[in-house]
Order: structure tokens, then sequence, then C-alpha cells
């Protein structure tokens, strides 16, 4: 059945992953709307459905081949099917064997040549890729970036990874590291400001192996910034109240970010620094180019801030080889540390990675014990340390209403959710900034009262 060429000029698309995920999706939307399509809010609807997919664990993978394996039959109707991302770079063209269906594999270092791409899938082409750039030196620069929240937006300042990290995927994705010049960076956080946004959170795999590339000719040498020079730029910036950033690696993360942080008072009172275990022996068969003891430096210097900061890490249980004892050590670092949220994955073998091959696996039900022992852990410890903010006074972000608890829903400088309720009359709008008494607390969240 042929359609109107109406139709076929709309898109779906669905994400899954990280917030780089997230603010590439945003960056491919503008994109095909830039093309002259429309976006649209169900597969039904669509002419070209895409799925913008993630590798870094097997589940996450899974869900991409279940979407395709859900809408096959929707070919005979003449859709086409795309699939973005890192399962298509790594997977490649073998997802045209697994579900012929699909007509275009491209990862995210291609996404610059997705116009040309668009193109030849419009004039019948069936197999279209974009699967050789891993080695550009060129980022996804766009001025079509379709935001979808007016007031907190993403900035990508550096993409790719180069740390090869024993169990992880992404520098077999996402290609070699590649900054853009923070020239730009503060021209799109500039432009960012005129259209009413306060709040920016900047992007990388690593962030803090940001290097300033040579800007345009004719600008000094000495505008180039290292990442807590672009940071502190970020924050200086006019108009702009909240900067965040993530992903940090301990290895380069330097004390010079906790000075801007000390400096610049829009630089929110965050850190999301990603230990992974607590033991030394298996950060080093991991690859993660630290030690425990290194990684404690790190967070003493942040420690010692003027402000106080909240800090959130990364955890895998159960890589290869990993000891009840090497695991008692991770447990008594996040007692040490005492994060304000940890995010626990059980270790997950990936294709072409270093660990696939590792001895000594860790069968999955001692990985999801594990687990659970590691989440009730840190549960005690939030739910204890949340307490500490009773009675005091935050500034929030406010993010929306959630109407069947009659409660608005803000966000703290040190990234934490906090419902509060309003007096009679009262109506904060989104994105706007209040102050709110704490008055009570969750495990992850905080409950309060708007201060009129
Ligand atoms: N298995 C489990 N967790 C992983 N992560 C990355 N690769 C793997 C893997 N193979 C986790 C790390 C990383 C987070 C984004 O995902 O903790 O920081
Ligand atoms: Fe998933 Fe990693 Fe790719 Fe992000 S970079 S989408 S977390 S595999």
């Amino acid at each position: 059945m042929a359609m109107s060429a109406d139709a076929q000029k709309t898109f779906y698309l669905e994400v899954f992953g990280c917030q780089m995920n997230v603010h590439d999706s945003e960056k491919v939307i503008g994109t095909l709307l830039a093309q002259g399509y429309r976006q649209v809010s169900t597969v039904e609807e669509a002419g070209l459905i895409l799925y913008n997919t993630c590798s870094i664990r097997d589940k996450a993978e899974q869900k991409v081949f279940h979407r395709l394996a859900d809408y096959k039959k929707l070919q005979a109707q003449g859709k086409r099917f795309g699939v973005l991302g890192c399962v298509a770079q790594q997977e490649g063209e073998k997802i045209f064997e697994r579900a012929p269906h699909v007509s275009l594999v491209c990862g995210s270092a291609s996404y610059r040549n997705l116009p040309q791409m668009l193109i030849q899938i419009e004039a019948g082409k069936q197999r279209v890729t974009g699967l050789d750039d891993r080695e550009t030196d060129e980022c996804f620069e766009t001025e079509f970036t379709a935001r979808t929240n007016p007031h907190r937006g993403y900035i990508t300042i550096i993409e790719g990874c180069d740390k090869f990290c024993a169990y992880c995927v992404v520098p077999y994705t996402r290609g070699k590291e590649r900054s853009r010049t923070s020239e730009s960076v503060l021209a799109e956080a500039r432009q960012m400001t005129d259209l009413g946004y306060t709040e920016i959170q900047l992007l990388g795999q690593n962030v803090n192996s940001y290097k300033d590339p040579e800007g345009n000719p004719g600008s000094s040498k000495s505008s180039k910034k290292t990442f807590a020079e672009l940071l502190a730029a970020v924050g200086e910036v006019p108009g702009i109240r909240r900067v965040r950033f993530t992903t940090s690696h301990p290895r380069d993360f330097g004390r010079d970010i906790v000075d801007a942080i000390d400096a610049v008072p829009t630089l929110c009172d965050h850190v999301h620094l990603p230990v992974q275990t607590g033991s030394t022996r298996v950060l080093d068969a991991m690859q993660r180019l630290y030690t425990r003891d290194q990684y404690l430096e790190r967070i003493a210097w942040m420690k010692a801030a003027k402000r106080e900061i909240s800090i959130t890490t990364d955890v895998i249980v159960g890589f290869p080889g990993e000891t009840e004892a090497d695991f008692a050590e991770t447990l008594g670092l996040l007692e040490e540390v005492g994060y304000d949220a940890v995010f626990a994955f059980k270790y997950s073998p990936r294709p072409n990675t270093p660990s696939l091959s590792m001895e000594d696996a860790i069968p999955d039900e001692e990985k999801a014990r594990r687990l659970e022992v590691l989440m009730a852990k840190q549960r005690e410890i939030q739910s204890a340390s949340y307490k500490r903010y009773i009675g005091t006074h935050c500034e929030v972000m406010v993010e929306g209403r959630n109407e069947a608890r009659a409660q608005w829903i803000g966000r703290t400088t040190h990234n934490k959710t906090l419902n509060f309720t309003v007096p009679e009359g009262a109506n904060p709008k989104a994105g706007s900034y209040v102050p709110v008494i704490v008055t009570g607390s969750f495990p992850n969240s905080l409950l309060g009262e708007l201060v009129v």
C-alpha cells in the first residue's frame, strides 16, 4: 500500500539510555523537523519510526529488538524503521539480518550525515548506514536542537570516550573523544539564556577530559579553556541560575573543579563521581586508572569545599573475580562517603569489551544478592542523611505539579526532588525558583512547604 507524501514525512522517535542519548535525540528531532518532517506521538501515525538505543547492559540492548518485533507487521503499511545510537553502532549491518524491516542503522558519530541519509530513505533505498565515523574529529553541532524542557537544557561539550574501562561498550559505540570549542559551547549557552533557559547541564561521557580545540581563526590562544574554566564561564553567562555537569571520571577530576564550585555561586552543589567498586584490586581489573585512596582524596576535596556538595555515584556489583571481601570494601566505601544517591548495576558482559573473556564470572543469583544488600545499605544511609535537611530552607526550581497528591515538584541545587505544598491561592510557575522549608524526608526525596 502506497502512503501519501504527507504521511511519509512524519516520524516517531523513542529514546533509551543515558542523558547523552536524550540530548542526541533532541538534536536528531531538530534535524528531522528542519528537513520537513513532523513529529507524531504514536507509531501508528508515523511514516518513519526511529529508536535511539542503548547497549550499556544486556537488558537495555534487548529493548530495541522487542520493539522491532512488536511493530514488524507495520512494514506492510509502508512504514520505515531506523535504529540509531549505541546498539546501531555495536551491531551494525547485523541488524538488517535480525530485523529485515529496518532500513536505517546509524551510530551517534554519524548523525551529522542524517540529512543525506534521510534523502536516501525517501528515495526508497533499503539499507542505509552511518557506521564509519568513530574516528571522526567532528562533533554533532546543529542549530536545530529541539529541546523539550523550556527552562533546563543540555549542552554537549565532549563526545566519545578514550578510557576503555574493561566492562564498557561506550568507547566502541560512541567513538573517540572529541571536544567542542569553548566558544561554541558558550555561544550555545548565551542563545539558551536569550530563550529564557536558566539551568544548563553540560554533558559528556567524561567531561573532565574536555580539551578545548583551537577556536575560530583569529581567536587568541589564551581563550582556550580547561574544563573547570569552561564550567565557571558557563556559570557566569548572564541569566544562568544553575549549572550541572555529568559524567565525571575520578582519574581526570581535578581540584580546580571544586575551586570553581567554590568561586561561582551558580555552579550546583552536586557532583556525580562514579566509583564502580570500593576495592582497589577490582578497580585495577576494571582498568579504572585510580585506587580507592585516590578516589577518596577527591571526595576529601569536595568535603572541604565552602558549600556542602552532594555526592552521587555509580556502582557495578559482581564484576568477574569480585570476592566477598572486595564487595565488603564497596559497602564500607558507601558508609565512608555517605552518598546522596547510588546507581547500582549487576555486571553485564558486553560485546567487544576486555572483561567479556575474564574468568571467575559471578553467578547471576549472587550478583542479584549483592545488589540487594548494597541497595538496602544505601537506603539506610539515605534515610538517615536526608533527615539533616529537615528545618532548613532550600531554593527549588519548580518542575511541575503532582495533581493526585496536590503537591508541587521542585529540585534543589543538590539535585534532590523536594515535593512541597503551597498556601491557598499560591501558584508557583514551572521554571521559577522559590524558597521552601523542608518538613519531612524519605530515602529518595524531601517534603516541604513553600515559604511566602
Ligand atoms: N555492566 C553493568 N553496568 C555497567 N555500567 C557500564 N557498563 C556496564 C556493564 N557492562 C554502568 C557503570 C556506569 C553506568 C553508566 O553504567 O556503573 O557508570
Ligand atoms: Fe547507553 Fe552508554 Fe550509549 Fe549512553 S553512551 S546510550 S549509557 S551505551
